[in-house]
């Protein structure tokens, strides 16, 4: 997509270019291959905002692996955390002893990704590591929460694109910008 279509209108500016995103996703995917060598991972893609990001990173980890798919739902259409989880679609397949890889848009909070992760180790998971797209660390609330791959530490400002929404637009940005107020303010 050119970076004049009229979608582009509403960023304040682009936090990370889609060349950046796809040299960071590239370096991950090898990383993955090389920390997960004679294993079958499972990646569980956390929908919808992990989508792109998912579709990119699988296809760059040179390894056998599942994937399955989980939505979950903390934040309505509002731009700030409820703190209230609700699992929407839960995964299809078992994952009592297997290596398990979640795949997140953003990090921002903690509360989701702590929520899902104590669902994943009590159902058995061998191993479970987080792959996040964006960490936000400047707002964390849950301190120990440890993610184990990112991409891009992120200042505090609401973004969207690459998967990222905002009232479940924006998705299909290529790059990942900041949205303006204007947009959520009214
Ligand atoms: P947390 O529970 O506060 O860590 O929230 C994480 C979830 O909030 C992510 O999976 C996103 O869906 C959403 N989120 C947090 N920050 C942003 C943002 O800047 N843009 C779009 N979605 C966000
Ligand atoms: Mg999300």
């Amino acid at each position: 997509m050119d970076k004049n279509a009229e979608i582009y209108q509403d960023l304040d500016r682009i936090l990370v270019t889609r060349d950046e995103i796809q040299d960071k996703v590239r370096e991950l995917g090898r990383r993955i291959g090389e920390d997960y060598r004679g294993k079958t991972p499972v990646m569980i893609c956390i929908l919808k905002g992990a989508c792109v990001f998912f579709s990119d990173l699988i296809r760059e980890i040179p390894l056998q692996l599942t994937t399955d798919f989980m939505a979950i739902s903390s934040y309505g259409s509002a731009t700030k955390t409820t703190g209230v989880v609700r699992i929407l679609k839960d995964l299809d397949k078992d994952i009592l002893g297997k290596d398990v890889i979640i795949v997140e848009d953003i990090v921002d909070t903690g509360i989701t990704l702590n929520y899902l992760m104590q669902i994943l180790i009590q159902r058995g998971a061998a191993s479970l590591k987080i792959a996040a797209l964006l960490d936000k660390t400047a707002r964390r609330k849950v301190p120990d929460l440890k993610v184990d791959y990112c991409c891009f530490d992120i200042p505090d400002a609401f973004v969207v694109g690459y998967g990222l929404d905002y009232d479940q637009k924006y998705r299909n940005l290529p790059d990942i910008g900041v949205l303006s107020e204007r947009v959520y303010s009214n």
